[in-house]
């Protein structure tokens, strides 16, 4: 046995695990990733659901459905906004389902001011709308106001019982975009109890799962730990806070987190780099406290509890 297998023989990689009290049947996931396959409205298509059963099939224990936004918005990726999309959610869970894999739902906000460039779109002006995107990925973190960030918060838990109504498994909070712009050192710079000190940048954050915590208390909360690195990233917190403030979820009983690299958000042309170029993201699962097992690194051999590809797990399933 060389080195790789036998770590990955020591993590159990098909055994069953046990996260806030649901049993996942292995551990392997299918992490977020917008496909674009769904209706413009965001209703999951039979694409779609063609997409996540076939991974469901092949054997994958968790699925989570990528940037599902609580808004109506231009963007092409599922949607969740409105008691009439829950139908074709819970035809996407059903499918899963059937072959024992659990289901969840990346919640996000985008990092832009929804209602204006809607508005902007259905006027068709489009180089209005390049301009106030190009501005918002930017400042809309700092010139969202309190209210407003309550609302979205209002959205979000929303969202969550939708998605509760038609029988996802799990809400994972979208710590890059908008979550992750409030936390970073790089983005932030409100005065308000909302900028300033980890403790103000987090805040948000905080109150998102608190409030998920109280509209949908059965349900497994993930939290995608966006970690900002000297070397890459925006939109999330930096590497030398993320444990301190993976302590912090923990307290706030998020059962689990998933740590990646941030990589979404404050340069359009930022998202997503080809492979190879960021660090590994990968999945620890909260059930002993994170204090003694948080990864120093983004490379925490030995301390994963999931398995998670992207683009790799695609290709050999032959999907892209
Ligand atoms: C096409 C594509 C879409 C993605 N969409 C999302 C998304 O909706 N939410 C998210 O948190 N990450 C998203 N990601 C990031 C992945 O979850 C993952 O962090 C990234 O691809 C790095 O992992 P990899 O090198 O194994 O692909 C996306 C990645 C790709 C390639």
């Amino acid at each position: 046995m060389n080195n790789t297998t036998t770590k990955i023989s020591a993590m159990k990689i098909l055994q069953p695990i046990i996260i806030g009290g649901v049993i996942f049947k292995n551990r392997t996931m299918f992490p977020p990733l917008t496909t674009g396959y769904e209706d413009k409205d965001g209703n999951i298509s039979s694409q779609s659901r063609a997409f996540y059963t076939r991974l469901a099939k092949g054997g994958t224990g968790y699925i989570v459905l990528g940037d599902v936004a609580p808004v109506r918005s231009f963007a092409p990726t599922p949607k969740l906004f409105d008691d009439s999309q829950i139908d074709s959610f819970r035809l996407l869970a059903d499918n899963v389902h059937a072959y024992g894999a659990k289901l969840g739902v990346q919640i996000f906000y985008p990092e832009y001011d929804v209602n204006v460039l809607n508005a902007l779109f259905a006027a068709g002006e489009m180089n209005k709308v390049r301009t106030q995107l190009n501005h918002d990925m930017q400042h809309f973190v700092n010139e969202v106001s309190e209210d407003a960030l309550m609302d979205i918060i209002d959205k979000m838990c929303a969202c969550a019982v939708r998605a509760q109504k038609a029988g996802v498994d799990v809400i994972q909070v979208h710590g890059d975009r908008l979550v992750g712009a409030l936390c970073s050192t790089q983005m932030n710079t409100r005065t308000d109890k909302f900028g300033g000190s980890l403790e103000n940048r987090t805040r948000f954050a905080l109150m998102l799962v608190e409030a998920l915590k109280k509209v949908v208390p059965d349900m497994i909360i993930d939290y995608k730990l966006s970690v900002v690195t000297p070397e890459r990233g925006k939109g999330g917190v930096d590497e030398i806070d993320a444990p301190e403030f993976a302590q912090w979820l923990e307290a706030a009983n998020v059962d689990m987190l998933h740590v990646g690299q941030a990589n979404h958000t404050g340069n359009m042309a930022d998202t997503i780099p080809p492979m190879g170029v960021q660090l590994t993201a990968s999945l620890l699962i909260s059930q002993v406290p994170l204090s003694k097992r948080f990864p120093s690194r983004l490379a925490p051999q030995g301390v994963l509890s999931i398995l998670t590809w992207v683009r790799v797990y695609c290709k050999m399933a032959r999907l892209i």
